[in-house]
């Protein structure tokens, strides 16, 4: 079919020579041409049929092309794709009210629209020092230690955090990806250690706060600090799921201090976990929330989420931040229609219940193979962490490696080219991240292709 008077055929090549490609080194860019896409399945215009097992980088966990979501597309079009805020319109309204409801505590919330996972960790960042200052300066807070700068503005990250690749978002972030931005990081960002249950860095949880609380001491408390920020289930770096009471740690810890705890739910949100949100698995009610990816099924749209003591701190003070596009009404229709897609087929409790057999599948599967190190996840997020002998824990790739030809990018290309699973691949190991649509019999194909994956892998790292 002709595509802007190109020839299909042409599509892949042409992309391959004027698009930049994310990560990549650009003289190896070969899309691959795409005929059409649904459910979990990406078509291919040479006649295959691929499984999406990253659901699109965690975009499309309602899979492609849900028809409920491309009718609310159409109907929105027809009335108006976007205005700015001095106006309102329904979709705008209704998933502002949405959001405020369905995230945990009270639903007096505001949200502010970004279109993407980075932005609005920016505006989280910005809004919380906006927040400290207000405190300091006009709620009648005090800051006992004067200095140089008058108002708490430090973020504390965590090593193992992505929170993506704009500057600001990019320097809050713990993940090697950040050395791109180096030496002109956003400065007032300190790293914590996580919380990673199979490579742990304290004897307790009891030391680990211990340590952190030193932290937030050590670079100034209330005085200096303005901001705890956590992906509750760590994402790119390794699905790391907290062991219980980690995240309500972090909530006290807090409190004690007078700091915004910040969640960033971009990769977990919109029910990736079997919950609307991740946190809620645990009893913590953060400050603000960000959202991102799957939140505008396939429109480019995320949220921070206010918390009202947050939010009231802007009513008579100014939200110092803007941006072309905010809460586009055409974005807001996708979303709403998402939440529907979710609530009305069940999509939560479905992908509890198939989470559940495909983390029992991977545990199963995982103990046949030496290299897999550990299998964690919850809901349907999930990895394989591979090592090269489960005994010594070294990993099969380490975190440096990720663009480096190793056999975790082998075992990746074999899974494409030879089981058609994509998954592209990552420092710690396999992603295994089906959309929430997922069936039964499609687990077991890629549990299927999985073990072939392994099998390559073992062999691999006999000839090393
Ligand atoms: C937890 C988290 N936050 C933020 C981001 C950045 O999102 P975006 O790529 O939409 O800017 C990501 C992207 O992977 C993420 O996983």
């Amino acid at each position: 079919m002709p595509v802007l008077g190109l020839e299909s055929e042409d599509i892949a090549a042409i992309q391959g020579r004027h698009t930049m490609q994310c990560w990549s080194s650009q003289s190896g860019y070969a899309p691959v041409a795409v005929a059409k896409a649904e459910g979990c399945w990406i078509h291919t215009q040479d006649g295959r049929k691929i499984f999406d097992l990253r659901s699109a980088h965690e975009c499309i966990n309602l899979g492609f092309n849900h028809p409920k979501v491309i009718a609310a597309l159409k109907a929105q079009m027809e009335e108006v794709i976007y205005v700015t805020d001095d106006f309102a319109t329904a979709p705008t309204a209704k998933l502002s009210r949405k959001l405020a409801e369905l995230t945990p505590g009270s639903p007096n919330k505001k949200i502010y629209f970004s279109q993407s996972g980075a932005a609005s960790v920016e505006v989280a960042i910005k809004a919380a020092r906006l927040y400290q200052y207000n405190r300091v300066f006009h709620q009648g807070g005090t800051v006992d230690a004067p200095s140089q700068y008058p108002y708490p503005y430090k973020i504390i990250s965590r090593y193992h955090s992505w929170h993506g690749s704009a500057s600001g978002a990019a320097s809050a972030s713990g993940d090697p990806r950040r050395w791109f931005q180096e030496p002109l990081t956003v400065p007032g960002v300190v790293f914590a250690p996580d919380a990673n249950p199979y490579r742990p860095h304290f004897e307790s949880l009891e030391r680990h706060f211990d340590y952190l609380n030193l932290i937030i001491e050590q670079e100034g408390g209330r005085n200096k600090v303005a901001a705890f920020l956590v992906e509750p289930v760590v994402g790119s770096n390794g699905i790391i799921v907290p062991p219980d009471g980690y995240l309500e740690g972090i909530r006290a810890l807090c409190d004690r201090w007078d700091l915004l705890m910040i969640v960033d739910e971009t990769m977990t949100g919109m029910g990736r976990t079997g919950k609307w949100l991740a946190i809620e698995h645990w009893d913590v009610e953060p400050d603000i929330i960000i959202m991102g990816k799957a939140l505008g099924a396939y429109c480019p749209l995320a949220a921070t989420i206010f918390s009202e003591k947050v939010a009231r701190s802007f009513d008579d003070h100014l939200f110092g931040h803007g941006q072309s596009y905010s809460g586009h009404a055409l974005a807001c229709a996708a979303a709403l229609a998402s939440i529907e897609v979710l609530t009305e087929d069940g999509l939560l409790e479905q992908g509890r219940e198939m989470g559940q057999y495909l983390g029992w599948r991977l545990q199963e599967l995982g103990r046949e193979f030496d290299c897999v190190g550990d299998v964690r996840g919850l809901g349907l997020f999930w990895t394989m962490e591979l090592v090269k002998e489960r005994r010594s824990k070294t990993p099969l790739r380490r975190a440096t490696e990720k663009y480096e030809p190793t056999i975790v990018k082998q075992v990746s290309e074999f899974l494409f080219r030879e089981r058609q699973v994509y998954v592209p691949s990552d420092k710690f190991g396999l992603w295994v991240v089906p959309p929430l649509i997922v069936t039964q019999e499609e687990i077991d194909f890629l549990i299927a292709a999985i073990k072939d994956a392994l099998e390559l892998a073992e062999t691999l790292l006999t000839q090393e």
